[in-house]
């Protein structure tokens, strides 16, 4: 592989990251595990960890053409990114487009209903506590970051949120929610971590509202990898289908 990948640096629940020969580099290795529940419910998917790459590499340079800083430099091969080297936030910022999941649980919003100026949520990355909802005064005073960092992530996130929603319904899909995670980069900048795919969004078929992400999975339905190679399918261009010799 060029660049080389080095040591493990870190192990995920879907991810690992690797060490390359530059201290500000990494490696992004997409494995083929799903998990739900804290990691309770666990199994693996085969070529899943090709199609989340494929598909968060998309996503991240649809956001570097619009602006956004990302941690993304290039996809080597399906399954393994290049990346900026962040130091990550344990943040889980949490847009919602459209009422889905877990609010639905915790408030009286109607399923399905427009949230409009979109809702962002943050929960606190943390498996032993069960990633509890935060608000800005207790994220500060756990000094994860400071109110004026948390009010450049929410800037970033409702341009993320708009330019994916916009990309998303071209290509058909609906984004009802979606999760990402930010870290500093070595000069400091706030910058998109992470990754965005089906494990880490809601998407659905804008035409049948078919369901084609993790949410499959969290129920125990079937046809949890032809929902992510759809999404595939729906996103990437004629030139990446024919560069990646893809499948679909
Ligand atoms: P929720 O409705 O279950 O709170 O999920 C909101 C969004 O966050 C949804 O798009 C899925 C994503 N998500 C993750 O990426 N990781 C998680 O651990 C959870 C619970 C949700
Ligand atoms: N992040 C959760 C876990 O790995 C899964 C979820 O997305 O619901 O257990």
């Amino acid at each position: 592989m060029n660049p080389k990948i080095g040591n493990l640096l870190y192990a995920g629940k879907a991810k690992d990251v690797y060490k390359t020969d530059d201290p500000k580099r990494v490696i992004v290795k997409f494995r083929d595990d799903i998990t739900a529940g804290d990691g309770v419910k666990s199994e693996k998917m085969v070529k899943k960890g090709f199609y989340n790459s494929l598909i968060s590499s998309k996503f991240f340079e649809v956001l570097e053409n619009a602006g956004i800083k990302t941690q993304y430099i290039e996809l080597i091969e399906p399954g393994y990114m290049l990346c900026k080297k962040l130091d990550m936030l344990p943040l889980e910022v949490i847009t919602r487009n459209i009422a889905a999941g877990s609010l639905l649980k915790k408030f009286p919003f109607k399923t399905r209903q427009e949230l409009n100026p979109p809702v962002i949520q943050m929960d606190y990355k943390n498996d032993e506590y069960h990633d509890p909802m935060l608000n800005d005064s207790i994220t500060i005073a756990l000094g994860l970051a400071d109110q004026e960092q948390l009010d450049i992530i929410r800037d970033i996130t409702l341009k993320i949120n708009s330019v994916l929603k916009d990309f998303l319904l071209s290509k058909n899909i609906l984004f009802p929610d979606f999760k990402i995670e930010y870290g500093f980069d070595s000069s400091g900048n706030i910058v998109l971590g992470d990754e965005i795919s089906p494990d880490t969004c809601r998407f659905w078929d804008s035409k049948t509202c078919e369901v084609l992400d993790k949410d499959l999975f969290r129920k125990g339905d079937s046809g949890v990898m032809d929902a992510y190679v759809k999404v595939a399918s729906l996103i990437l261009s004629e030139k990446d289908i024919k560069k990646w010799k893809i499948e679909l």
